[in-house]
């Protein structure tokens, strides 16, 4: 049977609490790319410390909840492997390597750090290592020669500079030449696939509010686990300026972009026609039936992730964990040795004490 192509993708444990936003950006592609992938999913529990080095609790706890939380969307471990980032050393040996092929300025100028920067208002006080961790994030990928990543939009700028990185040291270390197509860098024999992105079913979802991207520290959120009366709640709340069930509705307003997110595609369609038209469809009547739709998405997630909680659920994550750092393992720890021979610094076996 020949091997299936890798996919490489994961979290940062600075919080737990998926939310929608999540689920139409990666997870979704994440379950449903399982099967016909071999799919690693990173939980990247050193970039955490990034911000939150003073919490080691509180990142452990988030650890634990994000991989009780993907068990729920229906990832699954017998088919895909759980990283965890702390317990790969090749990663972080890969990093130290990587930083020598980006540009300092172009680290600092990406927009993904910078939009970080900003909004978790860090000013000038962030340590060194955070912008790091955008290094350190190739490695997180390259370590498993994946040809996919399916992240949500906002990681898009990263994985440009995981491309740049593959590239470079393809062409510096294995000898591929400057003219040689990204995707020709293996055949002309490059250690590392230069992987693409694979950007979700919904690019951006607005939050509740209409205006920003779902967040949770926005406060404009559906959550995955959010009770199914909260779900409705909330969705009643989104307001379109729309008076009468009469009056031409804009089909590319918040509620509607919802519609068009979670209620399957045929009735959705029906739904938009009927409200531009102003075709007796009042607002009301579209949230209650946006509501079924989410709540039925939701149903199974909430009923395994109640299954999850407690010392139970904490201890199948940590046998989750074990075995998946083992598969893992084998995989980077090639990688890493494949790029030293690449750099001429492999002298034989490490035999560590
Ligand atoms: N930075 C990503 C986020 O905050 C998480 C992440 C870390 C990641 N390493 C990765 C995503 C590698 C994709 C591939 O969402």
């Amino acid at each position: 049977m020949p091997m299936k192509p890798r996919i490489l993708t994961g979290d940062t444990p600075t919080h737990t609490g998926l939310h929608l936003g999540h689920w139409v950006g990666s997870l979704e592609n994440r379950v449903r790319l399982q099967d016909e992938y071999d799919c690693y999913f990173l939980i990247a529990n050193m970039h955490a410390f990034t911000t939150l080095a003073e919490s080691p609790d509180q990142i452990r706890a988030n650890t634990i909840g994000i991989v009780k939380d993907w068990l729920s969307v229906g990832m699954d471990p017998d088919k895909s492997t759980f990283v965890l980032q702390t317990e790969i050393p090749a990663i972080a040996e890969l990093t130290w390597y990587f930083a020598m092929l980006i540009p300092f300025n172009r680290v600092m100028n990406n927009p993904t750090i910078k939009n970080e920067i900003e909004a978790k208002n860090l000013g000038d006080t962030y340590s060194f290592g955070f912008p790091m961790y955008a290094v350190g994030q190739c490695a997180d990928i390259l370590a498993f020669r994946p040809e996919l990543v399916p992240v949500g939009e906002d990681q898009e700028a990263h994985i440009e500079m995981c491309r740049a990185v593959a590239g470079k040291f393809n062409q510096m270390y294995c000898g591929v030449g400057n003219r040689v197509p990204p995707e020709d860098h293996v055949k002309s024999g490059g250690l590392f696939p230069v992987p693409r992105a694979k950007i979700g079913r919904v690019a951006r979802l607005p939050g509740l509010d209409g205006v920003h991207k779902m967040s949770k520290s926005l406060g404009n959120a559906i959550f995955l686990n959010d009770p199914p009366k909260e779900v409705q709640k909330k969705i009643n709340r989104i307001t379109t300026g729309r008076q009468s069930p009469t009056e031409p509705g804009d089909v590319n307003n918040i509620l509607m972009k919802f519609v068009d997110a979670f209620v399957p595609e045929a009735r959705a369609a029906e739904l938009k026609t009927r409200y531009a038209s102003g075709d007796n469809l009042g607002d009301g009547h579209v949230k209650a039936e946006l509501g079924e739709a989410i709540n039925r998405l939701l149903e199974p997630m909430r009923k395994r992730r109640a299954e999850l909680d407690g010392d139970a659920g904490d201890q199948l994550v940590l046998d989750v964990i074990r075995s998946g750092v083992k598969k893992a393992n084998l995989v980077a720890e090639e990688t890493l040795y494949l790029a030293k021979k690449a750099m001429k610094i492999e002298f034989g076996g490490r035999v560590l004490g």
